[in-house]
């Protein structure tokens, strides 16, 4: 497909959100409000699945964390999970990065312990690293919240060094008929409420399950991570389809 024929950007919807900055800057005040109960309702709300999808992509990522030198960024790494599980996967030093400062001061407590771990309040739009810093660039669940995928993509594909690669870990759509009809089901009934009811922020738990019926399909996905430019692309469907993991690699 030439640069002529593609589809205009596409990023997740916040109702009545002028443009991208406007987007950008509600999705950040929705992560605010929920900062306190944001791990319990992780947890609770996926089952404890979002703890082994999470070192599922660390898994995947291994030989390269392990390799000496290695530098890891996570994008959009809220509370640090994604980045404890890089750690427990033998990576040694780490950047997380994220553009609301209460999850990084929850991500500093998490991660206290580990002193090579750094935590940049940035956007991931415009992230403030030069080219080919990292070895290796993760998303858990941060990706499908960006105002425009192409350019958090590009962002993405600019930071990692040649030969690196991208892990982008997100929900999705179950491919079985049975497995959607009862996930849609749990996601527009019950998540939001629970989420609402635990949070006390009914707008952010309504916000998800709308921001995963709006994100790509993992074909799309894939097919816009080939267009920024990685190769090989490759993804799994964990859980069904509920959450895809989508590996891209920044030619050597
Ligand atoms: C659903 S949370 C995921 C947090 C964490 N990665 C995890 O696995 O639990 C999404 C995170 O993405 C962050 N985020 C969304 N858009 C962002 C952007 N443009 N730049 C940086 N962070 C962003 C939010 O502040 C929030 O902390």
């Amino acid at each position: 497909m030439t640069a002529e024929t593609r589809q205009p950007a596409r990023g997740t919807r916040i109702p009545d959100a002028a443009d991208e900055q406007e987007t950008a800057r509600r999705v950040r005040l929705l992560f605010e409000r929920v900062v306190p109960r944001y791990d319990l309702l992780n947890h609770l709300l996926s089952f404890q699945l979002d703890r082994w999808w999470r070192k599922r992509t660390a898994q995947r990522l291994r030989e390269t964390l392990r390799r000496p030198g290695a530098l890891a960024l996570d994008l959009c790494c809220g509370t640090g999970d994604l980045l404890r599980a890089l750690l427990a996967e033998g990576a040694s030093a780490v950047v997380g990065a994220d553009f609301c400062h209460p999850m990084l001061v929850a991500a500093r407590r998490k991660t206290a312990r580990h002193p090579s771990v750094r935590l940049v309040e940035a956007d991931a739009l415009q992230l403030p690293f030069p080219a080919g810093l990292f070895d290796a660039v993760t998303s858990a669940f941060g990706f499908r919240n960006l105002a425009n995928y192409r350019c958090g993509l590009a962002e993405m594909f600019r930071v990692l060094r040649p030969g690196g690669v991208a892990a982008i870990l997100e929900l999705s759509q179950p491919r079985h008929s049975l497995l959607a009809r009862l996930y849609g089901f749990y996601s527009r009934r019950i998540l939001p409420r629970v989420g609402g009811l635990v949070s006390g922020c009914a707008e952010a738990y309504a916000y998800l399950p709308q921001s995963v019926r709006n994100f790509l399909t993992a074909e799309q996905l894939a097919s816009e991570m080939a267009q920024a430019g990685f190769r090989p692309v490759d993804f799994e469907r964990l859980t069904g389809g509920i959450v895809a993991l989508h590996l891209g690699w920044k030619p050597a």
